[in-house]
C-alpha cells in the first residue's frame, strides 16, 4: 500500500461515517456499526491500521496520525450517537415527560375514624384508657346484664341480628361496660369505640352497621355534676367553647337518671341551624353495676354512648350518612391530612 492509498482510504472512511452513524435508528445497529467502523477484527479502520507496516518506513509516522486523527473523530461520533439513541430510549420507557404529571392517591384518615382519634385524645387527657369487646355478643352482654327487661322491644327480631346458637350482633357498645367492670374493679375510666350493628334500613339517617364509643367512669361519690361538667368539657373542645350544647332528659335501661346531648349544627342538607343529638348518657344503674359484681353502695358511675359517626356529619356538615361509607375518593379527598 503507498502513502496516497492509505490516505484515501482514512478519508474515505471519515468521509462514509457520519452519514452512517447517524442513519442507525437503535443501540443494536448502533452495536453493529461501531464493530464495523472500528472494531479489532474485520473493522474498517483496523484493516486501514494493519497496512501500516507496509508503508515505506519514512511515511508511516505521517499515516500513523491520519489514521489516529480519523479514529478519534469516528469514535466521537459514535459516542455523541450512542448518547442519542440511550436518551431516546429511556424517554420511550417513562412516556411523554410533557404531559402534566399523574395525581397519586394517597390515601387518608376515613372521617369517621378521624373523630374517634380526636374524641380518644380529648378523654385520653381526663384519664380515660381504651377498652375493646366481642362484636358478636351474647344476649346477656347486650341487654339482660345491662337491666334490659326480657320482653324489651329491642330484643326484637326486627331490631337485632341475632347469630345461630343464640347468639347476637351486638346492638351499641354498652356490654363492654359490665365485660371490662368484671376484669378490672374500679375506680375505672374508659372509652370503648367499635362498630355496632342494627336491623336498620340504609337510609339517609341509619344503616345497619354504625361506630359508637362508649364511655365509662366509676368511682366513689361519683354524680351527675361530673358527667355534666365531663361532657361539657369534651364539646367545648370538640366543637370550640362559643357551640351550644344541651341536655334532655331521657330513658335507657341501664342509666338512671338518663339523657341525651345535643349539639346546635347545620348539617348543611337545607334545613338550617337546629339542634342534634350526639349521645346518650346518665348515671350508671345500681342493677348494671351489681351484675357486673360491683357494690353499688360503695360505687357509682356516668356513662356515655356517641355515635362518631353522626358527629362526623355534626362536624363537617354531611347530610347523609349514607356517603361515610361511599368508597368515592372526592368524599374521601376532603379529610386527607
Ligand atoms: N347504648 C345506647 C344506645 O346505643 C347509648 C348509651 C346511652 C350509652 C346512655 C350509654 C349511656 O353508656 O349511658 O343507644
Amino acid at each position: 500500500m503507498t502513502l496516497d492509498e492509505f490516505k484515501r482510504a482514512c478519508e474515505q472512511l471519515a468521509a462514509d461515517g457520519p452519514a452512517l452513524i447517524a442513519a442507525v435508528g437503535d443501540l443494536v445497529a448502533w452495536g453493529e456499526l461501531r464493530n464495523s467502523l472500528v472494531g479489532r477484527t474485520g473493522g474498517r479502520l483496523t484493516d486501514i491500521m494493519s497496512a501500516l507496516g507496509s508503508l515505506p518506513k519514512e511515511d508511516r509516522r505521517a499515516a500513523g496520525q491520519l489514521a489516529n486523527a480519523t479514529k478519534v473523530a469516528i469514535e466521537e461520533l459514535l459516542e455523541t450517537r450512542r448518547a442519542e439513541l440511550a436518551g431516546a430510549a429511556k424517554t420511550v420507557a417513562i412516556g411523554d415527560p410533557s404531559m402534566p404529571a399523574r395525581q397519586n392517591w394517597r390515601g387518608s384518615v376515613h372521617p369517621v375514624s378521624l373523630v374517634i382519634d380526636e374524641i380518644s385524645e380529648i378523654f385520653r387527657e381526663l384519664g380515660f384508657s381504651i377498652a375493646l369487646g366481642p362484636e358478636a355478643e351474647t344476649e346477656w352482654y347486650n341487654f339482660l346484664s345491662l337491666n334490659f327487661p326480657a320482653d324489651h322491644p329491642a330484643m326484637e327480631l326486627h331490631d337485632t341480628l341475632y347469630l345461630e346458637g343464640g347468639g347476637l350482633l351486638r346492638t351499641h357498645t354498652s356490654p363492654v361496660q359490665i365485660r371490662t367492670l368484671q376484669k378490672y374493679p374500679p375506680p375505672i375510666r374508659i372509652l370503648a369505640p367499635g362498630n355496632v350493628y342494627r336491623r336498620d334500613f340504609f337510609d339517609a339517617t341509619h344503616s345497619p352497621m354504625f361506630a359508637q364509643i362508649e364511655g365509662l367512669a366509676v368511682d366513689e361519690g361519683i354524680s351527675f355534676a361530673d358527667l355534666k361538667a365531663t361532657l361539657t368539657h369534651f364539646a367545648r373542645r370538640f366543637y370550640g367553647a362559643s357551640r351550644r350544647t344541651r341536655f334532655r332528659p331521657s330513658f335507657f335501661p341501664f342509666t338512671e337518671p338518663s339523657a341525651e346531648m345535643d349539639v346546635e349544627v347545620d348539617l348543611g342538607d337545607g334545613r338550617g341551624v337546629r339542634w342534634i343529638e350526639i349521645m346518650g348518657c346518665g348515671l350508671v344503674h345500681p342493677a348494671a353495676l351489681e351484675n357486673a359484681g360491683v357494690d353499688s353502695e360503695k360505687f357509682t358511675g356516668w356513662a356515655f354512648g356517641m355515635g362518631p359517626g353522626r358527629i362526623a356529619q355534626s362536624r363537617y356538615g354531611i347530610p347523609d350518612c349514607r356517603v361515610l361509607f361511599d368508597s368515592d375518593v372526592r368524599f374521601l379527598e376532603q379529610f386527607a391530612r
